[in-house]
């Protein structure tokens, strides 16, 4: 067995285990940590791995750590004060600082980038020590340890998820490596790099940068902007695209500023009564097109016909959806922990690659499912719901009941099974509800605490997934995993308009009986009692928080959530009010076929 530990230490950092190529075991610091895309070194998720994965650090082969550049974070931190504030030191705050001031002569003096990071490489010499000895001292680890780039990290997790034997594989993100994306050509697992765009000609910075002038957190609610912008419509094209642009198989930031500084710009280029939804919209809409057009640009140049794509990007499933949609692309696969949550498993396969070719990797995909985190025994979940004084029984058939309370109108908080690794909850820590209640965003958000301008996410039997929705070629893998939108027909948004956006599209997981057996029977009985292929599936998780990991952490978030049920593992607790809750919203209930 060919062992290697893949780690990432700074956003949203993470490890992961790698065993002959597949991914057998996987988490990001802040499941455990409790802190949403905790950013820092991962001591919580190596220990966690190394445990799931029964494996001793003399086990391991080799240790991958995403990111050849970056500084040392000892202490993880929040990203909540946002990527252009963060109290990062006073060194890196004064090196983004004068960087941000400067970026306006970066044009004028092509020195200045090469001298920005030159000065920056013994914060990166020391990164790598400090990495090197924390695995030494605190884990016992003696085996090698290697630094591999960021957006080839990236690369590897969505090729090697693919299972394309030919691709296009682009990474996309804020930056990593003084990148911003990446492109390779992959044929039988033969990787060519063909492009790099630097960090300065970012879009993803751009869409962060928006973020902020919005007043959400830069680099952490991307994903409300992408909501929001089906509310408003692109009036700044004009201005958005003074700043950064398309440009032949590339990307080029016009605007000529960086960081701070574009915040400044841009904000003084927007006219006086600007609206968020107008700004989210346009946005949205330059980022659909670069991203399209770039990709395309690569797809005609080499005639592949299949593409797969992993950076933070790419966690935008319209735009996705717009790559999936060229007449050029066969098939997309995003890979589900496609932002730095991913690095860790995408260093590690790129490691196992490289120091083990005889193990043929392409062609056949490195993990089956997402379920990848800890699971928990029937008796610790009964102790946690004792110790919390929650009276609860055991059912007899927990998909039937759990189906038939969904259908009846109960909200139902649903652990089960091992925690998924990636952003999205994909029915182990989710909190499901039928789907034919268009007001659902609004109430159950507010109860959760959450604001959202996305709406909740449908999961849909695979077999059903053409009643639902349209243009799932080539994309029917990926699909399982949150990923991307599509079209919806009108027999899905006339029973299921709860989980369909206002511009008719749906960001699905397609569920089969081989991904998840338990949830997977839960929609198949749902669609016995109702005639719905559907239910609403959002993330088990309160007020910012990340989704729940143990069972006391589901037990705090169903009292917080004031949630009706919760149905985790094979047991039930019910909320003393949901009944009364349900009967006077029981004029809404879903019309149910039997
Ligand atoms: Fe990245």
């Amino acid at each position: 067995m060919f062992r290697v530990l893949g780690i990432s230490d700074h956003f949203i950092s993470g490890a992961a285990v790698v065993e002959d190529g597949r991914i057998t075991t996987a988490i990001n610091e802040e499941r455990l940590a409790r802190k949403k895309m905790l950013m820092g070194f991962p001591r919580q998720s190596i220990a966690k791995v190394l445990e799931l994965a029964s494996v001793n650090s003399e086990d391991l082969d080799y240790v991958a750590v995403a990111s050849e550049w970056g500084h040392f974070l000892n202490k993880p931190v929040e990203v909540d004060a946002g990527v252009f504030a963060i109290d990062e030191g006073f060194i890196k705050n004064l090196f983004f600082s004068v960087g941000s001031k400067l970026s306006f002569l970066r044009s004028k003096v092509p020195i200045l980038e090469p001298l920005y990071y030159q000065l920056r490489q013994p914060v990166f010499a020391r990164r790598r020590n400090q990495v090197r000895k924390v695995l030494r001292d605190e884990f016992g680890i003696r085996c090698p340890i290697e630094f591999v780039s960021h957006h080839h990290a990236h690369a590897a997790s969505a090729y090697y998820g693919s299972g394309f034997d030919d691709a296009l594989v682009a990474t996309l993100d804020a930056s990593g490596d003084g990148h911003s994306s990446h492109i390779y050509e992959v044929n039988n697992g033969e990787w060519k790099h063909l492009h790099s765009v630097p960090s300065f000609d970012s879009l993803g910075s751009y869409y962060a940068t928006v973020t902020h002038i919005c007043g959400f957190t830069a680099g952490k609610h991307e994903g409300k902007i992408t909501g929001l912008a089906a509310y408003g419509k692109p009036a700044y094209r004009d201005i958005i695209d003074r700043f950064i642009r398309y440009q032949e198989g590339t990307m080029v930031n016009v605007g000529n500023a960086f960081r701070a500084a574009a915040v400044h710009k841009l904000e003084a280029a927007l006219p006086k009564n600007w609206s968020k939804e107008d700004l989210a919209s346009t946005i949205q809409q330059a980022s659909e097109e670069i991203c399209s057009k770039y990709v395309e640009y690569w797809l005609k140049k080499t005639g592949q016909r299949n593409v797969a794509l992993a950076g933070g990007v790419v966690a935008n499933v319209r735009i996705n959806q717009h790559i999936h949609e060229l007449p050029e692309v066969d098939s997309v696969f995003v890979f589900p922990a496609m932002a730095d949550e991913g690095l860790a498993a995408g260093a590690a396969l790129l490691l196992t690659v490289e120091k083990q070719p005889e193990n043929r990797m392409h062609g056949k995909k490195c993990f089956d499912h997402v379920y990848l985190g800890p699971e928990f025994s029937d008796r610790e979940v009964a102790d946690a719901l004792e110790s919390a004084g929650i009276e609860f029984r055991e059912m007899d058939q927990p998909e039937t009941e759990i189906a038939r309370l969904i259908s009846e109108g109960y909200v139902v908080a649903r652990v089960n099974g091992r925690m998924e690794y990636g952003p999205r909850a994909l029915g182990n820590r989710s909190i499901l509800y039928r789907p034919d209640d268009p007001s659902v965003n609004n109430w159950l958000n507010d109860r959760l605490k959450r604001t959202e301008f996305m709406p909740f996410a449908p999961s849909t039997l695979a077999e059903d997934a053409h009643r639902s929705y349209l243009g799932l070629r080539g994309c029917n893998d990926t699909a399982r995993f949150m990923t991307i939108t599509f079209d919806c027909t009108e027999e899905m948004k006339k029973t299921c308009s709860g989980v369909v956006h206002i511009d008719g599209t749906a960001r699905p997981q397609l569920v089969s009986e081989a991904d998840n057996p338990s949830y997977y029977r839960i929609i198949k009985e749902f669609k016995r009692l109702t005639g719905v292929s559907s239910i609403v599936n959002t993330s088990f998780n309160i007020h910012e928080e990340p989704i729940v990991c143990t069972p006391q952490e589901a037990v705090r978030a169903f009292q917080d959530g004031h949630l009706d049920v919760l149905a985790i593992g094979p047991f039930l607790a019910k909320n003393a009010e949901a009944d009364s809750r349900v009967r006077a919203t029981s004029n809404r209930k879903i019309k149910t076929s039997s």
